[in-house]
């Protein structure tokens, strides 16, 4: 066992992970996300799924886009598959708990442990007196989102696995300056390589919402069409596709198609070339469309007709809230008691 697993024994396993609702859906969260969230909930383990809106604020967010963004992400969730009823899902500003855990942890969190961060340095850049104290603590509240429920395991990107080594750091500091056992040292779940989807202009960049060219990028919203016209225009080089998968390794807008092709087929990329190899971009592009249409039409149909309840959809995330709060209460209520907080 590792050192985390040993010291994790004594708590119930529970699998904790969140996205802001910073911004529309991309295939990128689909496939790196949420598909796989989708695919914990089947475990049996208890999944809590957060649309972090108190992190979205961190940075502008207009008001308006901000709830739709919150809703259209819920039926994102929904329309991929996620169970209410086995999952718990709901936004973060609605269980009151992960902010009051957040102000404890600002208190542990020490100044240069948050300055050492690559996401504080590369969002706030050189303009770091303009960024917000909210920007700045923002992986303090990423520690209680995960810690307020006592979670094992977080399913996250790459580049989040520095909050999560922060997040770490955080227990273990409560826990050696009060002297408890009290929060586990969490797991990180780390996506592999194949999961992760990429730019369509340029396959080292992470596929995302916020890059400039919305050719980059498939949106869950996106009509067949424009899927198929980003798949055809989408970066590649000019050889064949190769029947060997270690082949891809210098040539990472083809690895990208293939990896893509592998995700929603749910097959593995050495299968898309066992059929693939030696084919042309010309063919395997217009194969790859077809398939991606096939997939994400039902889901982005399934998606506009939830869109159209919207009130429906704030019952679902209310009745997530509530259900996660039976978690996180005692455990903040606990957490004030080691602290000494009066009343608590
Ligand atoms: N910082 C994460 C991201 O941008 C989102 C997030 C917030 C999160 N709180 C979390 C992820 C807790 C996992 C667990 O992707």
């Amino acid at each position: 066992m590792t050192d985390a697993a040993t010291a994790n024994a004594a708590f119930t396993p529970r699998v904790f992970s969140g996205i802001q609702p910073s911004g529309g859906l991309t295939l990128g969260n689909y496939l790196g996300a949420m598909k796989r969230f989708v695919e914990m909930q089947e475990t049996g383990i208890e999944t809590l799924y957060c649309m972090v809106d108190l992190h979205a604020i961190t940075v502008w967010q207009d008001p308006a886009a901000l709830t739709r963004n919150t809703r259209e992400l819920a039926a994102g969730f929904i329309a991929a598959g996620l169970d209410p009823a086995k999952s718990m899902l709901f936004n973060q500003s609605q269980v009151p708990e992960h902010a009051q855990l957040g102000w404890i942890f600002n208190c542990v969190a020490r100044m240069g442990w948050m300055g050492r961060m690559t996401q504080w340095k590369d969002k706030a850049g050189k303009h770091s007196e303009n960024a917000s104290l909210g920007l700045f603590g923002y992986p303090a509240l990423m520690a209680a989102d995960i810690l307020v429920y006592h979670t094992t395991q977080v399913p996250v990107g790459e580049d989040q696995k520095q909050h999560l080594e922060l997040t770490r750091d955080i227990a273990a500091k409560f826990n050696h300056d009060y002297g408890v056992e009290f929060f586990p040292i969490t797991e990180p779940v780390i996506e592999g390589a194949a999961t992760r989807v990429m730019s369509l202009r340029d396959g080292s960049k992470k596929m995302s919402k916020s890059d400039p060219s919305d050719m980059s990028r498939i949106n869950m919203t996106d009509d067949a069409d424009a899927i198929a016209k980003k798949i055809r225009k989408a970066r590649t080089d000019p050889d064949p596709l190769p029947e060997a998968l270690k082949d891809l390794d210098d040539r990472p807008e083809a690895r990208n198609l293939v990896n893509i092709y592998a995700a929603l087929a749910e097959i593995t990329p050495q299968a898309v070339l066992d059929e693939h190899g030696g084919a042309q971009f010309g063919a395997f592009k217009p194969a790859l469309a077809e398939l991606a249409v096939d997939k994400l039409g039902p889901i982005s149909a399934e998606m506009s007709r939830l869109m159209d309840d919207p009130a429906e959809i704030d019952r679902m995330l209310a009745d997530g809230a509530a259900r996660a709060r039976t978690i996180a209460a005692p455990i903040l209520k606990k957490t004030y008691e080691i602290v000494g907080m009066v009343g608590a």
